[in-house]
């Protein structure tokens, strides 16, 4: 195409699609031997029953994936208590969010999340062209329930809050969220990405709230984040009006497949996240030595303020450089800060010994 013809051609795009950044053009290839700490990923293997189900699931490699995902919604019915029309099934949690902005933002409308929270969300609010209201976490990262029910927010069509919460990994009791959902006539939509670590979860508000939507992944605690596998519960008007606006054949057979066994062989999975757990509580306790202060995590990652002269970009950088990827935000505070996932033993030990190099070497 020449540029006269791509000028003329992309002049036709959205105003909201001008607005957006042209996608950056491929990061250079991670290294095989690098240690992926950056994006909450979960390394362990999957057990060998459900591993099964996806190579079987390949001999349908040909046919369409079931209509309306109704086997898997119906199974996650099943063992989380709710009807399968209490249930979406998602390509990702992150599809099913991106579906409740598309069905209740107009351009101008206001969304809410308690912030610093999921970054995807405003870029989802930008998409909508919908204006994106932070509101801070309270003290010791508390519920911010009176500003959400009496201050800006209160116009906002929906209110995002993810428990435990990326990217401080902090949680908050149940009790406290079923206060504000009770308390609001509007959309809550509770993401539980990162349940499965914590005490806790509000499924149980589904069938008491109606104004409740919650958010679960097996990206996380499943170790499927490659087959993108999510859920969304609520009431099943609201379920009903997010599906007829959902993709045909959101998603593909193997993920049908593995979503099934994964819920028959859950159990199989409670070792993976105890093994998690410890080794969170670990290195929390080895990154405190080494002067970082860890906000205490109900997830899989940590998010940790830096010690020193240093910011958390720098100390991303030079991690780095010991081959070791860890994530950093660079608003919302969080500059001198830096989030890790929590990997198996091995990465974690590489992990500490690079921080405790670095900080002996930058003395
Ligand atoms: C809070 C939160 N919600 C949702 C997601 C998206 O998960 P999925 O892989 O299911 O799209 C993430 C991913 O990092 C997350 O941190």
């Amino acid at each position: 195409m020449s540029d006269a013809r791509l000028l003329s051609a992309l002049s036709s795009l959205s105003h909201v699609a001008k607005q957006l950044d042209v996608a950056p053009p491929a990061p250079p290839a991670l290294d095989a031997n690098c240690v992926k700490l950056n994006m909450n990923e979960n390394p362990f293997p999957l057990p060998p029953i459900v591993r099964q189900s996806a190579i079987a699931a390949l001999e349908q490699h040909y046919l369409y994936p079931e209509n309306e995902n109704a086997d898997l919604r119906e199974a996650a019915a099943c063992v989380y208590g709710l009807s399968a029309d209490q249930v979406i099934a998602g390509n990702g949690s992150s599809e099913l969010l991106g579906l409740v902005y598309k069905a209740f933002l107009a351009p101008g409308d206001t969304v809410a999340m308690i912030s610093p929270g999921f970054s995807f969300n405003r870029k989802l609010a930008m998409l909508h062209e919908a204006q994106f209201l932070e509101v801070g976490w309270g003290k010791t990262h508390s519920l911010p329930t009176h500003q959400l029910l009496f201050g800006p927010a209160r116009d906002a069509k929906f209110i995002v809050l993810a428990n435990p919460n990326n990217p401080t990994g902090t949680f908050v009791p149940i009790a406290d969220i079923e206060r504000l959902v009770a308390q609001s006539d509007r959309l809550i939509v509770l993401d539980e990405a990162y349940v499965d670590f914590a005490p806790d979860n509000g499924l149980r508000l589904v069938n008491r709230y109606s104004n409740l939507l919650v958010l679960r992944t097996f990206s996380k605690s499943y170790a499927t984040a490659g087959l993108r596998i999510g859920f969304g519960f609520g009431h099943p008007e609201l379920i009903g009006r997010l599906r007829t606006m959902q993709n045909l054949f959101n998603m593909n057979v193997i993920g049908h497949a593995v979503g099934a066994s994964i819920i028959a062989h859950r159990a199989a999975f409670e070792e993976n996240h105890q093994r998690i757990m410890l080794a969170r509580e670990r290195t929390t306790i080895e990154l405190s030595k080494l002067g970082f202060s860890v906000l205490p995590s109900h997830a899989n990652f940590l998010l940790a303020r830096v010690p020193g002269e240093h910011d958390g970009a720098w100390w991303q950088a030079a991690l780095q450089g010991h081959n070791v990827l860890v994530a950093f935000f660079p608003e919302n505070g969080l500059e001198n800060f830096i989030r890790i996932a929590i990997g198996t033993d091995t990465q974690m030990d590489t992990f500490l010994s690079a921080v405790g190099d670095i900080s002996r070497s930058s003395l």
